[in-house]
Protein backbone atom coordinates (compact mmCIF):
# COMPACT_ATOMS: atom_id res chain seq x y z
CA UNK A 1 0.00 0.00 0.00
CA UNK A 2 1.38 3.52 -0.67
CA UNK A 3 1.84 5.92 1.86
CA UNK A 4 0.37 9.43 2.16
CA UNK A 5 1.14 12.15 4.35
CA UNK A 6 -2.27 13.93 5.58
CA UNK A 7 -1.80 17.09 7.96
CA UNK A 8 -4.97 18.45 9.30
CA UNK A 9 -6.05 15.05 9.40
CA UNK A 10 -7.49 15.01 12.43
CA UNK A 11 -9.61 17.69 11.62
CA UNK A 12 -13.35 17.77 9.19
CA UNK A 13 -12.26 17.26 5.71
CA UNK A 14 -8.96 15.95 6.61
CA UNK A 15 -10.38 12.97 8.59
CA UNK A 16 -12.94 12.37 6.19
CA UNK A 17 -10.17 12.31 3.32
CA UNK A 18 -8.37 9.59 5.30
CA UNK A 19 -11.29 7.52 5.65
CA UNK A 20 -11.76 7.77 1.66
CA UNK A 21 -7.80 7.19 0.99
CA UNK A 22 -8.06 4.26 2.84
CA UNK A 23 -10.97 2.71 0.93
CA UNK A 24 -8.87 3.42 -2.23
CA UNK A 25 -6.13 1.78 -0.87
CA UNK A 26 -4.35 4.43 0.63
CA UNK A 27 -2.15 4.14 3.97
CA UNK A 28 -2.82 7.99 5.37
CA UNK A 29 -0.35 9.20 7.73
CA UNK A 30 -2.42 11.78 9.42
CA UNK A 31 0.03 14.44 10.58
CA UNK A 32 -1.54 17.04 13.15
CA UNK A 33 -1.00 19.37 16.43
CA UNK A 34 -4.39 19.10 17.75
CA UNK A 35 -5.01 22.63 17.67
CA UNK A 36 -8.67 22.50 16.10
CA UNK A 37 -8.63 18.48 15.44
CA UNK A 38 -9.88 15.17 17.61
CA UNK A 39 -7.45 12.65 18.30
CA UNK A 40 -10.35 10.36 18.25
CA UNK A 41 -10.75 11.60 14.60
CA UNK A 42 -7.75 9.68 13.66
CA UNK A 43 -9.52 6.43 12.57
CA UNK A 44 -8.28 4.71 9.31
CA UNK A 45 -4.12 5.18 9.77
CA UNK A 46 -0.94 5.81 11.71
CA UNK A 47 -1.36 9.27 13.74
CA UNK A 48 1.64 11.83 13.71
CA UNK A 49 1.97 14.20 16.39
CA UNK A 50 3.53 17.23 14.91
CA UNK A 51 3.41 20.94 14.22
CA UNK A 52 4.42 22.08 11.08
CA UNK A 53 5.62 25.07 12.12
CA UNK A 54 8.59 22.68 13.43
CA UNK A 55 10.60 21.92 10.66
CA UNK A 56 12.34 19.09 12.77
CA UNK A 57 8.88 17.24 13.31
CA UNK A 58 7.92 17.69 9.43
CA UNK A 59 11.23 15.66 8.66
CA UNK A 60 10.75 13.19 11.29
CA UNK A 61 7.67 12.10 9.65
CA UNK A 62 9.13 12.17 6.50
CA UNK A 63 12.05 9.76 7.47
CA UNK A 64 9.29 7.55 9.66
CA UNK A 65 6.70 7.32 6.51
CA UNK A 66 8.23 8.09 3.30
CA UNK A 67 5.54 9.07 1.59
CA UNK A 68 4.37 9.27 -1.65
CA UNK A 69 2.40 12.28 -1.40
CA UNK A 70 1.15 14.96 0.65
CA UNK A 71 -2.26 16.20 1.05
CA UNK A 72 -2.24 19.27 2.86
CA UNK A 73 -5.27 20.46 4.91
CA UNK A 74 -3.88 21.67 7.75
CA UNK A 75 -4.46 25.61 7.98
CA UNK A 76 -5.83 28.48 10.23
CA UNK A 77 -9.53 29.33 8.19
CA UNK A 78 -11.40 31.69 10.49
CA UNK A 79 -12.39 34.54 7.96
CA UNK A 80 -12.99 37.12 10.73
CA UNK A 81 -9.56 36.19 13.06
CA UNK A 82 -8.12 36.47 9.88
CA UNK A 83 -9.17 40.23 9.43
CA UNK A 84 -7.85 40.66 13.36
CA UNK A 85 -4.81 38.63 13.29
CA UNK A 86 -3.49 38.59 10.09
CA UNK A 87 0.34 38.36 11.84
CA UNK A 88 -1.38 35.24 12.53
CA UNK A 89 -2.60 33.59 9.08
CA UNK A 90 0.57 34.56 7.29
CA UNK A 91 3.10 33.02 9.99
CA UNK A 92 1.12 29.63 10.42
CA UNK A 93 -0.47 29.44 6.73
CA UNK A 94 2.27 30.44 4.66
CA UNK A 95 5.21 29.30 7.20
CA UNK A 96 3.83 25.63 8.01
CA UNK A 97 3.22 25.41 4.05
CA UNK A 98 6.58 26.70 3.22
CA UNK A 99 7.99 24.03 5.81
CA UNK A 100 5.99 21.06 4.87
CA UNK A 101 7.04 21.53 0.80
CA UNK A 102 10.68 21.77 2.16
CA UNK A 103 10.49 19.35 3.87
CA UNK A 104 8.93 16.79 1.07
CA UNK A 105 11.52 18.11 -1.10
CA UNK A 106 14.72 17.25 0.70
CA UNK A 107 13.11 14.12 1.56
CA UNK A 108 11.88 13.40 -2.40
CA UNK A 109 8.75 13.43 -2.02
CA UNK A 110 7.11 15.52 -5.09
CA UNK A 111 3.34 15.18 -5.05
CA UNK A 112 1.24 17.65 -3.00
CA UNK A 113 -2.16 18.20 -2.91
CA UNK A 114 -3.37 21.72 -1.45
CA UNK A 115 -6.55 22.87 0.01
CA UNK A 116 -7.29 26.35 -1.12
CA UNK A 117 -10.35 28.75 -1.23
CA UNK A 118 -12.66 29.62 -3.15
CA UNK A 119 -12.23 33.16 -0.61
CA UNK A 120 -8.87 33.48 -2.97
CA UNK A 121 -11.13 35.25 -5.79
CA UNK A 122 -12.74 37.60 -3.20
CA UNK A 123 -15.97 39.07 -3.65
CA UNK A 124 -17.25 39.38 -7.25
CA UNK A 125 -20.57 39.92 -7.10
CA UNK A 126 -22.48 36.96 -8.47
CA UNK A 127 -20.10 35.96 -11.14
CA UNK A 128 -20.01 32.08 -11.83
CA UNK A 129 -16.08 31.74 -10.68
CA UNK A 130 -13.88 29.21 -12.79
CA UNK A 131 -10.33 28.59 -12.56
CA UNK A 132 -9.31 31.43 -15.05
CA UNK A 133 -11.03 34.07 -12.63
CA UNK A 134 -9.45 36.48 -11.63
CA UNK A 135 -7.88 36.32 -7.87
CA UNK A 136 -8.55 39.04 -5.75
CA UNK A 137 -8.84 37.91 -1.63
CA UNK A 138 -10.47 40.35 0.33
CA UNK A 139 -9.38 39.04 3.70
CA UNK A 140 -6.33 37.71 5.14
CA UNK A 141 -7.17 33.84 4.99
CA UNK A 142 -7.82 34.05 1.75
CA UNK A 143 -4.82 36.01 0.95
CA UNK A 144 -2.45 33.61 2.54
CA UNK A 145 -4.03 30.88 0.21
CA UNK A 146 -3.45 32.38 -2.64
CA UNK A 147 -0.02 33.24 -1.00
CA UNK A 148 0.65 29.05 -0.60
CA UNK A 149 -0.85 28.88 -4.01
CA UNK A 150 2.09 31.18 -5.37
CA UNK A 151 4.67 29.32 -3.27
CA UNK A 152 3.52 25.89 -5.17
CA UNK A 153 4.04 27.22 -8.41
CA UNK A 154 7.44 28.28 -7.74
CA UNK A 155 8.63 25.30 -6.49
CA UNK A 156 6.98 23.46 -8.99
CA UNK A 157 9.14 25.27 -11.70
CA UNK A 158 11.87 25.56 -9.51
CA UNK A 159 12.34 21.99 -7.79
CA UNK A 160 9.83 20.07 -9.93
CA UNK A 161 7.55 19.82 -7.19
CA UNK A 162 3.79 18.11 -8.80
CA UNK A 163 0.97 19.74 -7.53
CA UNK A 164 -3.10 19.96 -7.35
CA UNK A 165 -4.93 22.62 -6.02
CA UNK A 166 -8.13 22.27 -4.88
CA UNK A 167 -10.06 25.54 -4.33
CA UNK A 168 -12.90 24.71 -2.33
CA UNK A 169 -16.73 26.27 -2.40
CA UNK A 170 -18.55 26.05 0.96
CA UNK A 171 -18.02 22.47 2.38
CA UNK A 172 -20.80 21.16 4.31
CA UNK A 173 -22.33 17.72 5.73
CA UNK A 174 -20.72 14.57 7.59
CA UNK A 175 -19.54 11.42 6.72
CA UNK A 176 -22.92 9.17 5.90
CA UNK A 177 -21.89 6.09 8.33
CA UNK A 178 -21.15 8.41 11.20
CA UNK A 179 -17.56 7.32 11.67
CA UNK A 180 -16.51 10.77 11.26
CA UNK A 181 -18.12 14.31 11.14
CA UNK A 182 -17.56 17.65 11.63
CA UNK A 183 -16.81 19.39 15.00
CA UNK A 184 -15.29 23.01 14.81
CA UNK A 185 -14.58 25.22 18.06
CA UNK A 186 -15.67 28.11 18.08
CA UNK A 187 -18.22 26.91 15.09
CA UNK A 188 -19.09 29.33 12.82
CA UNK A 189 -20.53 27.40 9.64
CA UNK A 190 -24.53 28.29 8.45
CA UNK A 191 -25.58 24.38 8.60
CA UNK A 192 -24.05 23.12 12.21
CA UNK A 193 -25.17 26.60 13.43
CA UNK A 194 -28.61 26.32 12.17
CA UNK A 195 -28.64 22.71 13.60
CA UNK A 196 -27.53 23.40 17.13
CA UNK A 197 -30.76 25.93 16.57
CA UNK A 198 -33.26 23.40 15.54
CA UNK A 199 -31.85 20.98 18.16
CA UNK A 200 -32.44 23.86 21.09
CA UNK A 201 -28.15 23.67 21.79
CA UNK A 202 -28.36 27.24 20.71
CA UNK A 203 -31.30 30.12 21.13
CA UNK A 204 -31.66 31.09 17.33
CA UNK A 205 -29.86 31.33 13.67
CA UNK A 206 -28.89 34.70 13.20
CA UNK A 207 -29.17 35.57 9.71
CA UNK A 208 -26.41 38.21 8.21
CA UNK A 209 -27.56 40.02 6.21
CA UNK A 210 -31.03 40.40 4.71
CA UNK A 211 -30.03 43.22 2.27
CA UNK A 212 -27.80 41.87 -0.01
CA UNK A 213 -28.99 42.09 -4.10
CA UNK A 214 -29.93 38.58 -4.00
CA UNK A 215 -33.17 36.48 -4.69
CA UNK A 216 -34.02 37.04 -1.56
CA UNK A 217 -31.76 39.00 -0.22
CA UNK A 218 -29.56 36.59 1.58
CA UNK A 219 -26.13 35.49 0.65
CA UNK A 220 -25.75 33.03 -1.90
CA UNK A 221 -23.00 29.57 -1.48
CA UNK A 222 -22.30 27.11 -3.38
CA UNK A 223 -22.38 24.04 -0.85
CA UNK A 224 -20.72 20.64 -1.43
CA UNK A 225 -20.53 17.76 0.50
CA UNK A 226 -17.13 16.68 2.44
CA UNK A 227 -17.52 13.35 0.93
CA UNK A 228 -17.67 14.37 -2.56
CA UNK A 229 -15.32 17.28 -1.90
CA UNK A 230 -12.46 14.53 -0.54
CA UNK A 231 -13.31 11.92 -3.37
CA UNK A 232 -11.94 14.59 -5.72
CA UNK A 233 -8.85 14.09 -3.77
CA UNK A 234 -8.31 11.18 -4.35
CA UNK A 235 -8.49 11.90 -7.77
CA UNK A 236 -6.34 14.65 -7.85
CA UNK A 237 -3.71 12.24 -5.58
CA UNK A 238 -4.08 9.42 -8.36
CA UNK A 239 -3.77 11.95 -11.05
CA UNK A 240 -0.22 13.08 -10.20
CA UNK A 241 0.88 9.70 -9.73
CA UNK A 242 0.37 9.25 -13.02
CA UNK A 243 2.31 12.38 -13.71
CA UNK A 244 -0.28 14.57 -15.40
CA UNK A 245 1.17 17.55 -14.23
CA UNK A 246 0.46 20.17 -12.38
CA UNK A 247 -3.30 21.86 -12.44
CA UNK A 248 -5.89 24.08 -10.80
CA UNK A 249 -9.82 22.82 -9.80
CA UNK A 250 -12.39 24.11 -8.30
CA UNK A 251 -14.75 22.16 -6.26
CA UNK A 252 -18.38 23.54 -6.03
CA UNK A 253 -21.42 21.87 -7.68
CA UNK A 254 -22.59 24.92 -10.11
CA UNK A 255 -25.26 25.67 -7.90
CA UNK A 256 -26.26 28.53 -5.29
CA UNK A 257 -28.46 28.24 -2.58
CA UNK A 258 -29.08 31.45 -0.19
CA UNK A 259 -29.62 31.22 3.18
CA UNK A 260 -33.13 31.33 3.63
CA UNK A 261 -33.42 28.40 0.54
CA UNK A 262 -30.84 26.23 3.64
CA UNK A 263 -33.06 27.02 6.11
CA UNK A 264 -36.43 25.99 4.08
CA UNK A 265 -34.18 22.66 2.96
CA UNK A 266 -33.22 21.86 6.84
CA UNK A 267 -37.45 22.36 8.00
CA UNK A 268 -38.36 19.22 5.17
CA UNK A 269 -35.37 17.46 6.51
CA UNK A 270 -35.62 17.44 10.12
CA UNK A 271 -39.57 18.47 10.73
CA UNK A 272 -39.03 21.48 12.77
CA UNK A 273 -38.71 24.67 12.66
CA UNK A 274 -35.40 26.91 12.51
CA UNK A 275 -36.03 29.63 15.24
CA UNK A 276 -34.09 32.65 13.34
CA UNK A 277 -32.83 36.39 13.94
CA UNK A 278 -32.62 38.65 11.35
CA UNK A 279 -29.15 40.14 12.04
CA UNK A 280 -26.30 42.78 10.68
CA UNK A 281 -23.94 41.73 7.91
CA UNK A 282 -20.82 40.15 8.64
CA UNK A 283 -17.57 41.62 8.10
CA UNK A 284 -15.75 40.12 5.04
CA UNK A 285 -18.47 38.06 3.53
CA UNK A 286 -19.55 38.07 -0.31
CA UNK A 287 -22.71 38.70 -1.51
CA UNK A 288 -22.51 35.18 -3.96
CA UNK A 289 -19.88 32.68 -4.79
CA UNK A 290 -20.48 30.01 -7.08
CA UNK A 291 -18.20 27.81 -9.11
CA UNK A 292 -18.02 26.86 -12.70
CA UNK A 293 -16.92 23.68 -11.63
CA UNK A 294 -16.88 21.61 -15.32
CA UNK A 295 -13.25 21.22 -15.06
CA UNK A 296 -12.64 18.79 -12.20
CA UNK A 297 -15.80 16.70 -13.82
CA UNK A 298 -14.25 16.67 -17.47
CA UNK A 299 -10.75 16.28 -16.13
CA UNK A 300 -10.45 14.57 -13.07
CA UNK A 301 -14.05 12.43 -13.98
CA UNK A 302 -15.12 13.46 -10.46
CA UNK A 303 -19.32 13.02 -10.05
CA UNK A 304 -20.48 14.95 -7.01
CA UNK A 305 -23.11 12.56 -5.91
CA UNK A 306 -24.11 13.27 -2.58
CA UNK A 307 -23.99 17.15 -2.76
CA UNK A 308 -27.79 17.88 -2.73
CA UNK A 309 -29.10 20.17 0.32
CA UNK A 310 -31.29 17.25 1.88
CA UNK A 311 -28.15 14.88 1.73
CA UNK A 312 -25.74 17.61 3.42
CA UNK A 313 -28.37 18.47 6.19
CA UNK A 314 -29.52 15.26 6.46
CA UNK A 315 -25.85 13.77 7.61
CA UNK A 316 -24.90 16.84 9.68
CA UNK A 317 -28.23 16.41 11.48
CA UNK A 318 -27.23 12.58 11.95
CA UNK A 319 -23.57 13.28 13.14
CA UNK A 320 -25.24 16.44 15.43
CA UNK A 321 -27.43 13.82 16.83
CA UNK A 322 -24.72 11.87 17.84
CA UNK A 323 -22.05 12.67 21.10
CA UNK A 324 -19.79 13.63 18.98
CA UNK A 325 -16.06 13.67 20.07
CA UNK A 326 -15.03 14.19 23.50
CA UNK A 327 -11.11 14.73 22.93
N1 LIG B 1 -24.36 32.64 7.87
C1 LIG B 1 -25.44 33.16 8.58
N2 LIG B 1 -25.48 32.93 9.91
C2 LIG B 1 -24.53 32.21 10.58
C3 LIG B 1 -23.46 31.66 9.84
C4 LIG B 1 -23.40 31.91 8.48
O1 LIG B 1 -26.31 33.82 8.04
O2 LIG B 1 -24.65 32.06 11.80
C5 LIG B 1 -24.30 32.87 6.42
C6 LIG B 1 -23.06 33.61 6.01
O3 LIG B 1 -23.26 35.00 6.06
C7 LIG B 1 -22.86 33.10 4.59
C8 LIG B 1 -23.41 31.68 4.63
O4 LIG B 1 -24.24 31.63 5.78
O5 LIG B 1 -23.63 33.83 3.71
C9 LIG B 1 -22.34 30.64 4.74
O6 LIG B 1 -21.50 30.98 5.85
P1 LIG B 1 -20.38 30.00 6.40
O7 LIG B 1 -19.74 30.69 7.57
O8 LIG B 1 -20.95 28.65 6.62
O9 LIG B 1 -19.37 29.90 5.21
P2 LIG B 1 -18.56 31.06 4.47
O10 LIG B 1 -19.18 31.17 3.13
O11 LIG B 1 -18.44 32.29 5.25
O12 LIG B 1 -17.13 30.45 4.54
C10 LIG B 1 -16.68 29.42 3.74
C11 LIG B 1 -15.54 28.67 4.43
C12 LIG B 1 -14.36 29.57 4.62
C13 LIG B 1 -13.99 30.21 3.33
C14 LIG B 1 -15.19 30.92 2.76
C15 LIG B 1 -14.91 31.53 1.43
O13 LIG B 1 -15.98 28.18 5.67
O14 LIG B 1 -13.27 28.82 5.11
O15 LIG B 1 -16.24 29.99 2.56
O16 LIG B 1 -15.62 32.73 1.34
F1 LIG B 1 -13.02 31.12 3.51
Amino acid sequence: MQTVLVTGGAGYIGSHACKVLKAAGFTPVTFDNLNTGWEEAVKFGPFFKGDLMNRADVDAAFAQYRPVAVLHFAALSLVGESMKDPGKYWRVNVMGALNLIEGALVAGCRNFVFSSTCATYGDQDGVLLDENSVQKPINSYGASKRAIEDMLVNFGESHGLNHVIFRYFNVAGSDPDGEVGEQHVPETHLIPLMLDAVAGKRPALTIFGSDYPTRDGTCVRDYVHVMDLVQAHVLGLQWLLEGKGNRVFNLGTGTGFTVREVIEASRTVTNREVPIIEGARRAGDATALVSGSARAIEELGWEPVHSTLRQMIGDAWGWAQGSGYSK
